[in-house]
């Protein structure tokens, strides 16, 4: 088991209080596969998107890709996917970056040109969490947080009331407002397009830029039933991953006008992000991007099934919020007293002789991240099937029996 893991557990039995972004970062490192019994039970990875692996198609388009040196802007493959997310999002131009991470710093950077400019952002935001500070670390942006609510938007007085005078010499300058869609920490959810309107009409008013990181914006897209241009079009910039639910192995696509992505090459270069032949990437991001509609359809039916499943099954030990499963973002709540969400999830990822002896050369184990004490996060992608879904429901329903009788 990963130390990070094993660190949140005894913390958690000596009774200290974990946060809850010290567990979310934790869930990512786990051991699948370590407990002896249940060596060739079928694992059944629920912890994150990101976990898709390139398919053939993809593998072929790789292998086909004609290529060319990015840096010298030579990548015909590089342009073909930059001038088509530019298209699709109705913006100038877009770029290509390595990752999530870089294609948000990007942004600040080229946004926020004096060293200590402000971004307010969402205190659950993934900029704000689990990006390392990055924006104040490296490019001395200075965040400045509202609450997010549990839907992932947050109240426009509050955001109001944040935005900097220009007069005051003691006070910094706001640059930039950053919102995210879907919005992970908040169980994927979807912002509504009149948060989105409205939050762009008050940044606008104040000179603000907003920015979207939409690492799922196709999650959010297909949940609306709207192109995503329509998601898109009151913000200055967006952040969008190929490598989550679109399943191809590297990258990130970022778009805005020609001016400020001209600059995000430039900042993409000194963090190390200007790569050679990245055409080969672009590729399998060519192919995930044909592929989205139908990906985004499976995993959004697959996540809805297994929380419809969980709402069935939990009794007084799991309960889920059903229609606030939006996209492919399960949040699970461990409501049994005595119970953590460590527990449960070291449990599912278990095999006991019991259960050995019952389901024989059909065992299943689940690893899912336990997201804060009480809360276990669920992701659905395209590498798990129907079958798996209800191969999950099974387990989960026998270990939820196990701990309503135990405890
Ligand atoms: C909302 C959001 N933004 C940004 C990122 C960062 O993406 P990456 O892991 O590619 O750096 C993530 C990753 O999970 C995310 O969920």
């Amino acid at each position: 088991m990963a130390s990070r893991f094993l660190l949140a557990n005894v913390l958690h039995r000596r009774g200290n209080k974990i946060s809850n972004w010290t567990l979310g970062a934790c869930c990512y490192h786990m051991d699948v596969g370590s407990a002896e019994l249940g060596s060739d039970a079928r694992v059944i990875d629920m912890r994150s998107d990101v976990l898709t692996k390139p398919n053939k198609r993809m593998r072929q388009a790789m292998a086909d890709a004609v290529v060319g040196d990015d840096v010298f802007r030579e990548d015909p493959m590089i342009h073909e996917i930059q001038a088509k997310v530019a298209n699709m999002f109705g913006m100038e131009a877009a770029l290509f970056v390595p990752s999530g991470t870089m294609g948000n710093l990007v942004a600040m950077m080229a946004h926020c040109s004096n060293r200590g400019d402000e971004v307010i952002l969402g205190d659950k935001s993934h900029l704000f969490l689990f990006e390392q500070g990055g924006i104040a670390q490296v490019a001395g942006v200075h965040p400045m947080p509202v609450i997010n609510r549990n839907d992932g938007t947050f109240s426009i007085k509050e955001l109001k009331s944040k935005i900097r005078p220009t007069d005051d010499p003691h006070q910094t300058l706001t640059r930039v407002v950053s919102i995210e869609n879907t919005h992970n920490f908040c169980g994927g959810r979807v912002l509504p397009l009149s948060f989105i309107e409205e939050v762009a009409e008050v940044s606008h008013e104040h000179g603000l830029i907003v920015h979207m990181d939409g690492a799922r914006l196709m999650n959010a897209a297909y949940a609306l039933d709207r192109p995503p241009l329509d998601l898109v079009k009151k913000c200055d910039s967006v952040s969008m991953c190929l490598s989550k639910g679109l399943g191809a192995p590297v990258g990130s696509m970022l778009a805005g006008t020609t001016e400020f992505i001209e600059k995000t090459i430039r900042c993409r270069k000194v963090l190390g992000g200007g790569m050679r032949q990245p055409g080969i990437l672009a590729a399998a991001g060519l192919v995930a991007l044909s592929e989205a509609d139908m990906r985004m359809a499976h995993d959004h039916e697959i996540a809805s099934k297994f929380a419809k499943g969980i709402a069935k099954i939990g009794g007084s030990v799991i309960e889920v919020d059903v229609p606030a499963v939006e996209s492919n973002i399960i949040m699970l709540h461990v409501v049994k007293e005595g119970l953590t969400s460590e527990m449960f999830c070291q449990r599912l990822r278990e095999v006991t002789e019991e259960e050995s002896r019952k389901f024989k050369d059909n065992l299943t184990k689940v690893v899912a991240g336990p997201w804060s004490t009480t809360c276990v996060r669920g992701v659905t992608h395209f590498d798990l099937s129907h079958d798996d879904i209800d191969r999950a429901l099974r387990k989960f329903e026998y270990v939820i029996k196990e701990f309503s009788d135990s405890l």
